[in-house]
């Protein structure tokens, strides 16, 4: 064996990034025989010496490691193009350092914003891994941005910041403030028959833990196995860590090759009626899904120019109690006063796509009983998007949702999904780790305290300001946004209706809601905007903000050269200003302004917006002000087919 290509005790071995500012280490600590990393950017440490190791039963150390074990190093450069997206192109560039022991190899891949890693467990049997001891030993002071795992709500709950050594359990994506005022985020990508990876204090920094299944195992596994990449990403502004493409260039290309039938779209829904309390999910004289509501719900679409139409409530089951009735969804039933056939005719005549709707309260177990058989009668009627619920503290009463038994569920769906056509918004869902990249038809989650809490008191004017650089790390958010009538409701919403309209932009999802009712929209300049804006991006290029206090971002549509800017601001006015740099030379364009009037406010005056227009080019600064609890959506079309007359 060539000495040089050997880690040991003595000769820990380095990784460059390709542009070469970060440097990953890895060496052997001989005490605990465990492999180490450590990673820094030019002379400063961003993660000091931290140990890996995966343990079965028995206490065996699965990744025990030996005096000396080769390594491997290799290098990839491609772009690939997304089918929808925040951003069409993507650039995959990495350095590989793989370590490889006789019964598992530790596959490193450092690009240049940060890094992945796994486990790779090599033999023949069936085993299990009783727990995972990643360490992420982060150099100096860090605070972090975080929310509990492995307990009643999952993903559903508002941020908080505290100093590491406080945090409890806490999902990933974790965004982390550095003492010298960088940024990091550590979450991981393509989580597949495993555990979901939560974060704990370690005696330094932190570690992994894993959700266990029931039986208290991180996973029951069969040898040879591959587990998710662990990843980290660097950047010094709090927006550079919402440009990193990591997690998506660490899943594998698509598997379904013709991806032309995968359709990003906006949809309206009996829905928001429900939370209102004018319609309800079970049957009786509210029932929202009745053929009548259909009818006039497909005419709104077809009015506001809404391609889809989400319906809950149309099947048996809904009755009593439905959070504990998941074994009475039937999935294929519906309530008699839904008329299915006439729906979906009446809503093909208009060009109007119908998203079905499969709640299973959580009883997995009944839901997979039932595929896919329902996914197949969904399609006889044309139905080609589905949105699915996991409403329940546990699945099946034991498993979390976030466990391997979860995540195995979750993925069958999206297999059995794929093979029908059907595109899929998951609710309840386990985070997302970048599987949309070989699954294009799983579209958008939830996974987030999402605009349905509002009303209760519990949303915070600040929450949507934090999302775009903790959940949305994860991939598409489905937060429902669009609700314009604000103040005369019994729900109390945290934002303005300029807000409402930013969250298009701010609030990445290629399947995004128009979520209130039609009559809110009648009448109201503002939904101009919603009709205009689209839901998959060209070019993605946060421009300003700082976490828990605003976000401003601007969007290239994928289907012609308009851009879009979403600002939003938590419950501080604020001014923001916008230099348009990013737009081509030597063209001009309209800029549709729709910001919140001088006197909105989101306690007081949420629904006051103007709507101004202005003339613009790469050369224009704009400056904004943002209402307490408000925000700014911009439409920058371009005008003419012809460059400026000074182009020449
Ligand atoms: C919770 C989901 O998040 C919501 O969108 C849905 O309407 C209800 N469950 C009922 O399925």
């Amino acid at each position: 064996m060539d000495e040089s290509q050997l880690v040991t005790a003595h000769q820990s071995k380095s990784l460059g990034s390709p542009d070469g500012a970060l440097t990953l280490t890895v060496g052997i600590d001989e005490h605990v025989n465990q492999l180490w990393y450590e990673v820094k950017k030019e002379d400063h440490a961003y993660i000091n010496k931290s140990l890996l190791a995966l343990y079965g039963p028995d206490e065996k150390n699965f990744t025990h490691t030996p005096d000396a074990l080769p390594v491997e190093y290799t290098s990839f450069d491609e772009t690939w193009d997304q089918p929808w997206g925040e951003q069409r192109s993507i650039h995959n560039n990495y350095n590989e350092l793989a370590v490889k022991g006789e019964s598992f190899t530790i596959r490193f891949r450092l690009f240049n914003e940060g890094f992945g890693f796994r486990y790779e467990l090599h033999g023949e049997s069936e085993t299990a891994i009783t727990h995972e001891e990643t360490s992420f030993n982060i150099n100096g002071n860090a605070s972090a941005w975080w929310i509990p795992a492995l307990g009643q709500n999952h993903y559903e709950h508002l941020y908080h910041k505290t100093p590491i050594q406080e945090l409890g359990i806490a999902h990933t994506p974790l965004t982390l403030e550095l003492e010298n005022g960088g940024f990091m985020a550590i979450h991981e990508a393509a989580l597949y028959n495993y555990g979901s990876m939560n974060l704990i204090p370690a005696e330094q920094g932190l570690k992994s833990k894993i959700t266990p299944l029931s039986t208290g195992n991180a996973a029951e596994i069969s040898l040879p196995f591959t587990t998710p990449w662990r990843t980290v990403i660097f950047s010094d502004t709090a927006v550079g860590l919402t440009t990193s493409r990591i997690m998506l260039n660490l899943n594998e290309p698509s598997k379904i090759e013709d991806t032309s039938w995968i359709q990003p779209a906006k949809f309206m829904g009996i829905w928001w009626g429900m939370f209102l309390h004018y319609f309800t999910w079970g049957s009786g004289e509210k029932h929202g899904a009745t053929t009548a509501n259909a009818f006039r719900y497909i005419n709104a679409c077809k009015e506001f120019g809404i391609r889809g139409l989400l319906i809950e409530g149309w099947n048996e089951g809904w009755d009593g109690d439905w959070t504990q009735n998941g074994d009475k969804m039937n999935l294929m039933q519906p309530y008699p006063d839904f008329d299915i056939h006439a729906i979906t005719k009446y809503a093909k005549s208009q060009g109007v796509d119908l998203i079905g709707h499969h709640e299973t309260a959580g009883n997995m177990a009944h839901y997979e009983w039932q595929l896919p058989e329902a996914y197949d009668y969904y399609n006889t009627f044309g139905v080609r998007y589905i949105k699915t619920g996991y409403v329940s503290p546990r699945s099946n009463g034991k498993e979390f949702h976030s466990s391997q038994f979860g995540v195995n569920h979750y993925q069958k769906t999206v297999e059995m999904a794929a093979e029908r056509r059907i595109m899929l918004d998951i609710h309840e869902p386990v985070k997302g780790t970048g599987i949309e990249r070989t699954w294009p038809n799983l579209m958008t989650r939830e996974g987030v305290m999402g605009q349905e809490y509002e009303g209760s008191g519990a949303v915070t004017p600040e929450h949507t300001t934090v999302l775009p650089f903790t959940r949305l790390l994860a991939g598409p958010l489905d937060y429902t946004p669009g609700l314009f009538n604000l103040s005369g409701t019994s729900r109390k919403i945290s934002s303005t209706l300029a807000k409402q309209l930013a969250f298009y932009v701010t609030l990445f999802s290629p399947l995004q809601m128009v979520a209130d009712l039609p009559e809110h929209y009648r009448g109201h300049a503002a939904l101009q905007f919603i009709k205009d804006v689209p839901v998959n991006w060209d070019t993605t290029i946060p421009l300003d903000g700082v976490i828990g206090d605003f976000f401003v971002v601007a969007r290239k549509d994928r289907e012609s050269d308009d851009w879009y800017i979403g600002a939003i601001t938590d419950e501080n006015e604020r001014t923001v200003t916008i230099p348009l740099s990013f737009l081509p030379e030597y063209r001009s364009y309209t800029a549709t302004i729709y910001r919140d009037a001088d006197d909105a406010d989101w306690q007081s005056n949420p629904e006051a917006y103007v709507i101004d227009t202005q003339n613009v080019s790469k050369e224009t600064t704009l400056t904004l002000r943002l209402a307490p609890g408000g925000g700014c959506a911009i439409r920058l079309a371009i005008d003419g087919e012809t460059p400026l007359p000074y182009a020449a």
